[in-house]
């Protein structure tokens, strides 16, 4: 790897370039991840389910790990995720078997928070408080959920008060997929903004781009970033891959990606860190999904068991097409 340059220290005058880990590739692909980026987020180990399983039970000890890898290696760590309708554990919303009442779900959400963000207070530079809670059509708005049903719509408020309170100086991020197609990024947009109208502390939007090699349009991830943008927020792109297959292609035969992807692919990841560039003064960081192509959840969605191909290392942890065209933009 010595001729290949170093993917952060290529951005560092515009964000951070970040990798998605997990207990086995933070060991397995240490050395990819030490040189070519400068922020990690736990793909899984950081979920509601994964850290506080019973409610008097909290696992901290692969998160810790993570933690303190980054702190040895000066990487930063984007803390994920707080309050969330997946990977949460069932004992939140139920007591003897019943659900609970929204003073016991609203108490419970401010202790898990409060536990977690003093934990790791100083340690993160960002955390995403609130992930996926727009759906992608028009109506309704905001997704059925365990949370808003107990807690009703404030549950989204209270989650970045407590998380203010917990950790002042950490950067409140809301998340979301979809985050670029022009229904959703006016929802999204409308909920941020109605968030900053009632001075709740959110800082930052967090654009996941789970894109593909057709989706979404350049023209769209413009309009959504300047969205965003013009709320006075941070931009943080958040689980970057770029799947080598249309969202509606559900082939399952091919064993390693024709030319032609491999080409749309490295083309599209040009287009977009182009655009990441010409827009960097409101994006603090870029994470990718994972970090080479050895592993990816791609492989199991939409999909169960298909191969894909979406980072810019191949599943030796060489640098792909993709990977020289973002260095020498
Ligand atoms: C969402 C979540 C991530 C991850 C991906 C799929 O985008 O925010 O934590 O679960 O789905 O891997």
């Amino acid at each position: 790897m010595a001729n290949v340059p170093s993917l952060y220290k290529q951005f560092e005058d515009y964000f951070k370039i970040g990798a998605a880990i997990n207990k086995r590739t933070m060991h397995h692909s240490k050395d990819t991840i030490l040189k070519h980026f400068n922020s990690i987020t736990a793909e899984n180990e950081m979920k509601f389910e994964n850290l506080h399983p019973k409610e008097d039970e909290y696992t901290f000890s692969i998160s810790d790990e993570m933690v303190s890898f980054a702190e040895q290696n000066d990487i930063g760590v984007r803390g994920h995720t707080l309050v969330w309708h997946n990977q949460t554990s069932d004992w939140l919303f139920k007591k003897d078997g019943k659900d609970i009442d929204s003073s016991t779900l609203d108490q419970r959400m401010k202790s898990h928070i409060d536990t977690v963000l003093d934990r790791y207070k100083g340690k993160m530079y960002a955390w995403d408080v609130v992930n996926e809670v727009v759906l992608d059509e028009k109506e309704p708005f905001l997704r059925p959920s365990k949370w808003l049903d107990i807690l009703g719509e404030e549950f989204i408020e209270k989650a970045f008060i407590y998380a203010h309170e917990a950790d002042p100086n950490a950067q409140l991020f809301y998340n979301d997929y979809n985050e670029s197609a022009p229904i959703k990024s006016e929802k999204i947009y409308q909920l941020v903004k109605g968030l900053k109208e009632k001075e709740i502390p959110v800082h930052g939007i967090g654009m996941q781009a789970h894109w593909n090699i057709v989706d979404p349009q350049l023209d769209d991830i413009k309009r959504a970033i300047e969205k965003y943008a013009s709320l006075d927020v941070r931009i943080h792109v958040t689980e970057m891959d770029v799947s080598m297959y249309d969202f509606e292609d559900r082939r399952t035969d091919l064993t390693e990606p024709d030319s032609k992807m491999v080409e749309l692919q490295a083309q599209r990841y040009e287009q977009f860190f182009k655009i990441f560039k010409e827009y960097h003064k409101h994006i603090d960081s870029v994470t990718l999904w994972g970090v080479a192509d050895n592993y990816t959840w791609l492989d199991n969605f939409p999909v169960r068991n298909r191969k894909n191909w979406p980072m810019l290392f191949d599943e030796n942890h060489e640098p792909k097409e993709a990977f020289w065209r973002i260095v020498h933009l």
